[in-house]
């Protein structure tokens, strides 16, 4: 194997566009530079279809976790009910910043693998009359769920005034987030994933209700408080020392974005989700999430016949590719596979060819070949 040479096949951070990784080195700006002005207003509207909004969008210096408490901070008050409809470490990490908020988070746990059902929302909402905002996870990183956030909104708006909040720190860039079009009142995310930007920018998109609930709110905040990015905006600029060099790759990132379509580019995740999952399938190695609510961006693997580290390491070792272990209660029993940004059908036959080969040796039932001749097929059409 090479020495210098991997394949970072993990849910995010994900690789970088060589034109991103160029746009980086661009000589530095002033942030109260005329350039700086055009870069902001340049990004913006190209943001907003990614969230499917006509609402504002804020960008922060920061992980995708600043960008959960930024929106939770924005339009919930201290003490205020929130109900978290939690599936998995992302839906645990959300609850625990509300708690560290000082809101009055309540956790409805749902199994991990399993998608939130939106009756038990309707249910939910009748015994915790006094919710201020719920929060979901869109795609759950940590079991490759995708939850129905559409459907969930629906019932947020019909049974309650509760703002609904939305993680899409792994979904956003990858499959559709319509936020105006569902009742999502805001939704955060972060530049490392589908975005395929480096880690670095935290992103926060709020509609119409969120925006007057940021005006009202008395909790406090500083470096958070979007009333400040707001008032900056106006003059298309910024309120303190932006990430400037993550500021050029997500300029140009975006560019990529939009010039390959955003249909295409959803498109281009599905298929690779469903050549993992045919390949998958056919090998015999089974998936901890259901075909009907399989994330398009991450797939996680609950193998029977040899530990997931061991299939990790051997394809890590053998073919330098690299993909996630588990996370929290679940982390010995999957790994995880991260397809989304700057990755296209021919990584995925890559790695699933490395896979099969690493599996083989764990598993001489394995039929060699089987995997990648499926997702030959998914990949025909
Ligand atoms: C769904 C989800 N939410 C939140 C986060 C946290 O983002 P960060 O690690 O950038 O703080 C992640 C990161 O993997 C994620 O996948």
């Amino acid at each position: 194997m090479l020495k210098d040479q991997f394949f970072l096949r993990i849910p995010g951070p994900t690789p970088i566009p060589p034109s991103v990784e160029r746009a980086m080195s661009r000589p530095m700006i002033g942030h109260r530079d005329q350039s700086m002005d055009e870069l902001i207003s340049g990004l913006i509207p190209r943001l907003k279809p990614l969230f499917g909004t006509r609402g504002a969008v804020y960008v922060l210096a920061g992980s995708g976790t600043l960008a959960l408490e930024t929106a939770i901070v924005n339009v919930t008050n201290a003490e205020d009910a929130v109900l978290h409809l939690v599936t998995g470490a992302f839906g645990e990490r959300f609850y625990r910043i509300a708690l560290g908020q000082g809101r009055r988070a309540i956790a409805h746990h749902i199994e991990w693998g399993q998608a939130i059902d939106p009756d038990d929302v309707r249910r939910l909402l009748r015994e915790h009359p006094d919710v201020r905002a719920v929060v979901a996870t869109h795609s759950e990183t940590s079991t490759g769920v995708l939850n129905p956030i559409a459907d969930i909104a629906r019932i947020v708006r019909e049974h309650s005034d509760a703002l609904f909040i939305v993680d899409a720190v792994s979904s956003l860039g990858g499959t559709p987030v319509e936020m105006d079009a569902w009742g999502v009142d805001a939704v955060a995310t972060g530049s490392q994933k589908a975005l395929m930007s480096p880690p670095g920018l935290a992103i926060v998109a709020l509609g119409e209700r969120a925006q007057k609930a940021r005006d009202h709110i008395a909790a406090p905040r500083f470096y958070t408080d979007l009333r400040q990015y707001e008032k900056s905006l106006a003059e298309s600029t910024v309120p303190f020392t932006p990430a400037v060099n993550l500021l050029f790759a997500l300029d140009q990132a975006l560019e990529l974005i939009h010039s390959e379509g955003l249909p295409n580019v959803f498109a281009r995740h599905l298929r690779m989700r469903d050549m993992t999952r045919a390949a998958l399938k056919a090998l015999g190695i089974p998936l901890l999430a259901d075909d009907e609510v399989a994330s398009p961006t991450v797939t996680a693997i609950k193998p029977t016949r040899f530990t997931p580290k061991a299939l990790r390491e051997a394809v890590r070792r053998e073919f330098g590719v690299v993909f996630a272990a588990g996370q929290g209660k679940i982390a010995n029993d999957i790994f995880r596979i991260g397809h989304m940004g700057y990755m296209s059908e021919a990584d995925v036959l890559q790695y699933l060819a490395a896979l099969e080969v690493a599996a083989k040796r764990l598993d001489p039932e394995i039929s060699l070949g089987a995997g990648i001749r499926a997702a030959m097929e998914v990949a025909l059409g």
